[in-house]
């Protein structure tokens, strides 16, 4: 860098202004290159900016010098709201599809009938490979580079003109001669070979992000890695930064105009021709086909061409050769009646299957996820895939060692179609779907016709634990207070609260807690201050549930509030439950014929059951927890949890179960004051057959009346 102090910008003669720019744009297009390309600069940010800034300086003295490869113009656009709107000056449109001769046909025929050409002239094509890239529209005036704009919605684009000035196809200058002003259309793209370069390297830096976020260091910007070609494409492109854009490997191959103040050519190929003299990339695949019936070749030799070529192509564009028909057909919607795109089916791949990895779910749900060695389909790099459930991996024969066909469709997902037999490795063996939880251990079961394999280790199993515990602290469960998602997440990531019982221990960890942010004791927040002390409490008050919360808030499947309810009045207490569930795992023994004798309890209920208690990291969790929160026996419960505690209850008329004698001693019980007369102050008034005037009288008082059987269900007699 010139060290000598620089000249004041104002005595600068126009020679000498001009000589210096050129000298800074060379100097600072060498150290972009050295920047992003080898990663090692030769000069600090601050000298670098340095001389941006006496760029700029000069070329606010001399605008008229300011050059086409000018640094300013390609530093700094966009601001950081994003990119300046700009309005094309003809629609950007976008193109029909069609799939077989049949469709593309039918295309042919339609133009035929629209102009009325007749059979015996033919229909000249030009044939050009279709890119899945960035569609992106280039002002040229009097020759020189003005604007690139995106797509966008076809009316109006992104102008990133800063971006695509680094892009060494895109011609600052046209080669004369050419129209005044011109709109040049074209696709920007990624080569395969670059795209899976440069996913490496951003996969190698969020892996990089990642290990920092784990040491709790400075993460810098966020990592996208690219699903395909396409969005590493467009990505680039809108960049803010444009010593971003410059570093990755893109290009672009022109095939359209929009507006133009001349037509520059009587046929579109005479046009891709004037492109290539102006300086553009047109793909050299191109061709220009005599008649529509050479075609169905093109498009099958493409096909064939596809797998071998350095970018991703997803069909051939057929656009009718001669512009003066182009300009009478126009356009139908948004495409044009002269073009169509001519797709290719969903690619298809073979890859080896390398293993095969079970993911288990919120749920206990076990997936398998095939792990394939990565190869791309349709334009993606593919590594995995859903093998959706155990009898799908059976009913394909699916191996480790295999090699799979996979297909994709567009953005969908992969999936394996099947198995080349003729590939498959000697040693290969049947696949053996595991039936013990790959995280926690426990036993995997599968219910009656349920394709899915379940873990049975909810409350051990970390996978389940968030989703298991948020059931355990629910409303209608143990009911704790501020012991929702977000917290009972924050617990659990701090490795707090791994089970259930781990809840009744934090009065432990109170310090700790209370050095997180917003759980504070300093902090300024009086709610913060307060919330570890509020918890505690909350959680204090539920240490003794009434049994049927506890069963319930376990969380075992098929068991919800009102089996909970029929268990906890039927076994009284937890050690009997619990001794109980136990033996009844023997079919056949008293303690099963026990279980299922109870109405409401079916043989897969009681199946459900008699696995929870086979389960020992299951048993152990239950036993921890009954230690730290001993559920309060069922009769006890009774009163403080029906509905009937506190309240005046009346009975009236003949009571078919039960007498009234009976009865009354029984809503004592449940901790009701029963009296003899309805007033304004009865809450329920239980009516039987022939009831008389309490009940009109209940009536118009408008007060809770209910007959036998709903108080039956009340009071929870079934
Ligand atoms: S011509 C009115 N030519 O395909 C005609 N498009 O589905 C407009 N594309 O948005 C487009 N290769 O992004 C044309 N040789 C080609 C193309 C091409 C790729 C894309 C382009 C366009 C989309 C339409």
């Amino acid at each position: 860098m010139n060290t000598l102090r620089p000249r004041d910008v104002a005595s600068l003669t126009e020679a000498e202004a001009a000589e210096e720019l050129e000298a800074l744009a060379a100097e600072i297009a060498h150290h972009d290159a050295l920047y992003h390309g080898k990663d090692a600069p030769e000069i600090s940010d601050a000298d670098y900016d340095t001389l941006v800034r006496r760029n700029r300086a000069i070329e606010a003295q001399f605008p008229a010098l300011i050059r086409m490869d000018s640094p300013s113009r390609r530093v700094g656009a966009a601001t950081a709201e994003g990119f300046a709107k700009s309005r094309h000056g003809e629609p950007m449109l976008s193109l029909n599809n069609v799939f077989s001769d049949a469709e593309f046909a039918e295309f042919c025929a339609s133009i035929r009938r629209f102009l009325r050409v007749p059979a015996e002239e033919a229909l000249r094509f030009v044939a050009e490979p279709k890119i899945d890239g960035l569609s992106i529209n280039l002002l040229y005036e009097d020759g020189a580079f003005i604007r690139g704009v995106t797509r966008g919605d076809g009316n109006e684009g992104e102008d990133v003109t800063a971006n695509l000035l680094t892009m060494p196809s895109i011609p600052r200058r046209l080669h004369a001669p050419f129209p005044a002003r011109i709109e040049i259309r074209g696709e920007v793209f990624m080569d395969k070979a670059d795209f899976l370069a440069f996913r490496a390297t951003q996969e190698q830096a969020l892996a990089d992000r990642e290990a920092r976020r784990a040491q709790g260091g400075r993460l810098g910007d966020a990592v996208i890695v690219p699903v395909n070609p396409r969005n590493a494409a467009a990505g680039s492109v809108r960049q803010l930064n444009p010593r971003i854009t410059a570093s990755r490997p893109l290009k672009l191959f022109a095939y359209a105009m929009g507006a133009a103040s001349e037509p520059p050519a009587e046929s579109h190929h005479a046009f891709l021709q004037h492109l290539e003299r102006w300086g553009f990339t047109v793909n050299p695949l191109s061709e220009l086909l005599d008649s529509e019936t050479e075609a169905e070749a093109f498009q099958r030799g493409m096909g064939d061409q596809r797998a071998s070529l350095p970018y991703d192509i997803d069909g051939v564009v057929y656009k009718l050769d001669r512009l003066d028909w182009q300009r009478r057909l126009g356009f139908v919607g948004r495409a044009p009646r002269w073009a169509v795109a001519w797709k290719f089916p969903a690619e298809q791949a073979t890859t080896v299957l390398q293993a095969i990895e079970i993911q288990v779910g919120r749920t206990g749900a076990l997936t398998p996820r095939a792990v394939m060695q990565p190869v791309t389909v349709g334009g993606v790099v593919v590594r995995h895939a859903t093998l959706h459930n155990e009898d799908e991996i059976a009913r394909k024969d699916i191996r480790i060692g295999d090699t799979v066909i996979l297909q994709r469709a567009g953005d969908v997902i992969p999936q394996i179609l099947g198995v080349v037999l003729d590939k498959r490795p000697a040693d290969a063996v049947p696949y053996a779907f595991p039936t013990v939880c790959p995280v926690c251990g426990s036993h995997a079961i599968r219910d009656g016709e349920d394709v899915v394999r379940r873990c049975t280790g909810g409350l051990v199993c970390p996978a389940q634990a968030v989703e298991r515990l948020k059931h355990f602290a629910s409303r209608r469960a143990m009911d704790i207070e501020g012991l929702g998602e977000e917290n009972i997440q924050k617990l659990f990531d701090e490795g707090l609260v791994k089970s259930p019982a781990d809840v009744f221990r934090l009065a432990q960890h109170a310090d700790r807690m209370r050095q997180w942010e917003g759980w504070g004791a300093r902090s300024k927040k009086a709610d913060d201050a307060r919330k570890v002390t509020k918890l505690l409490d909350a959680i204090e008050a539920r240490r003794h549930v009434p049994l049927e919360r506890f069963i319930f808030a376990l969380g075992i499947r098929r068991i919800g509030e009102q089996n909970a309810k029929l268990l906890a009045r039927h076994y009284h207490s937890f050690e009997e439950w619990r001794a109980k569930m136990i033996d009844a795992h023997v079919i056949g023994s008293e303690a099963r014929e026990e279980l299922g004798s109870i109405q409401g309890i079916g043989p897969a209920i009681a199946e459900e059951l008699v696995e929870f208690f086979a389960e020992p990291r299951a048993l152990a969790a239950l036993d921890d927890l009954a230690k730290e929160a001993p559920p309060l026996p069922a009769e006890a419960v009774s009163a403080a949890d029906s509905p009937f505690a506190g309240k005046t209850v009346v009975f009236t008329g003949t009571l078919e179960t039960l007498t009234r004698d009976e009865a009354e001693a029984q809503a004592e019980r449940l901790g009701a004051k029963v009296t003899k007369s309805v007033s304004k102050k009865t809450d329920f008034v239980v009516v039987g057959t022939d009831a008389g005037s309490k009940a009109t009288k209940a009536a118009e008082l408008g007060l809770r009346v209910i007959t036998e059987a709903e108080y039956r269900d009340l009071a929870g007699l079934g």
